[in-house]
């Protein structure tokens, strides 16, 4: 059996149609209001939400913004766009300074309603580490601040989820490619490095608990089990539905859980809760 393979962007399509009714029934709001803290938006901003999802932050960044700003957001998924959507119509703020658009964020160069080096504040929250290629994203995405703009951008801590790295491990060396890519980030200065590079000053790097006073987390081996179920439950994951690819998958997810106790020594590996939220600033 050859799994079929989707691109990230119908990954995410399938990922939040089932997600979106209960999206805001979970720990999201309470954090998106902490993260949107973190950010000054002014009147008359042009804010860029991306990977918007149900409105979370446009719904707080639109009130900031006046009747001479504006906020654009941008999702793969109509289903959580459907969700903002309602939101709008039932709020006048909402319906005058809010443009939804249905549209992949790693390419911005095929959205026509967008124009480069324009925005005052770029954001994208619980969603960049679904990225392949951070630097060519980031890149396409700096290209549409002004000089002096911000881009806010949050990541997972190196230990979040580390089920997440274990099954990656696991699922290519069974030859096949994860869905979701964060490998690249070793420490917090790994999304650092990767914005500097690409003429964005860092001057803020936050680390926010998922729910406040929750961040790190440490699990014995019988936790195995539930982490296993729970990394596989995700459609992405269907290619394990085959009860060989299971097992296999599973004796090699043991195997870096193992290891990984080993190397931190105390029987137990460390899962963060913790994401790194990075303001940066065009120069
Ligand atoms: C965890 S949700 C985050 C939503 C919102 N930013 C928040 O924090 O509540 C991730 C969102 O990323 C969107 N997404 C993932 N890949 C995308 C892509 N390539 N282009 C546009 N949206 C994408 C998904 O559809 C989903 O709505």
């Amino acid at each position: 059996m050859t799994p079929r393979h989707f691109s990230q962007f119908e990954q995410a399509q399938k990922s939040y149609q089932t997600r979106a009714k209960d999206y805001d029934s979970s720990w999201h709001p309470q954090y998106t209001a902490r993260f949107m803290e973190l950010i000054d938006i002014q009147p008359g901003d042009r804010v860029l939400v991306l990977a918007c999802g149900t409105g979370l932050e446009a719904v707080i960044a639109c009130p900031l913004v006046g009747d001479n700003g504006l906020v654009t957001a941008l999702d793969a998924s109509a289903a959580m766009m459907d969700v903002c959507r309602k939101k709008q119509a039932t709020d006048e703020i909402l319906s005058r300074r809010l443009v939804l658009i249905q549209h992949d964020v790693t390419d911005l160069e095929s959205c026509e309603h967008l124009e480069k080096g324009s925005y005052d504040v770029i954001i994208c929250s619980n969603a960049f580490v679904l990225f392949d290629d951070p630097g060519r994203v980031v890149s396409q995405w700096a290209g549409y601040l002004r000089r002096g703009g911000r881009l806010i951008v949050d990541i997972p801590h190196e230990n979040h989820p580390r089920q997440g790295l274990f099954m990656k491990k696991a699922i290519q060396q069974m030859g096949m490619t994860y869905p979701a890519s964060r490998s690249w980030i070793e420490s917090v200065d790994s999304f650092r490095g990767i914005l500097e590079a690409r003429q964005l000053h860092v001057f803020r790097v936050e680390a926010l608990d998922k729910e406040p006073g929750k961040g790190h987390v440490f699990l014995g081996r019988e936790e195995i089990g539930s982490m296993f179920d729970y990394i596989t439950q995700d459609h992405l994951m269907q290619c394990l539905a085959d009860e060989q690819f299971r097992s296999k998958a599973r004796l090699l997810f043991e195997r870096e859980w193992d290891s990984a106790t080993e190397r931190e020594g105390n029987g137990k590996v460390k899962v963060s809760y913790v994401l790194y939220v990075y303001v940066a600033e065009k120069v």
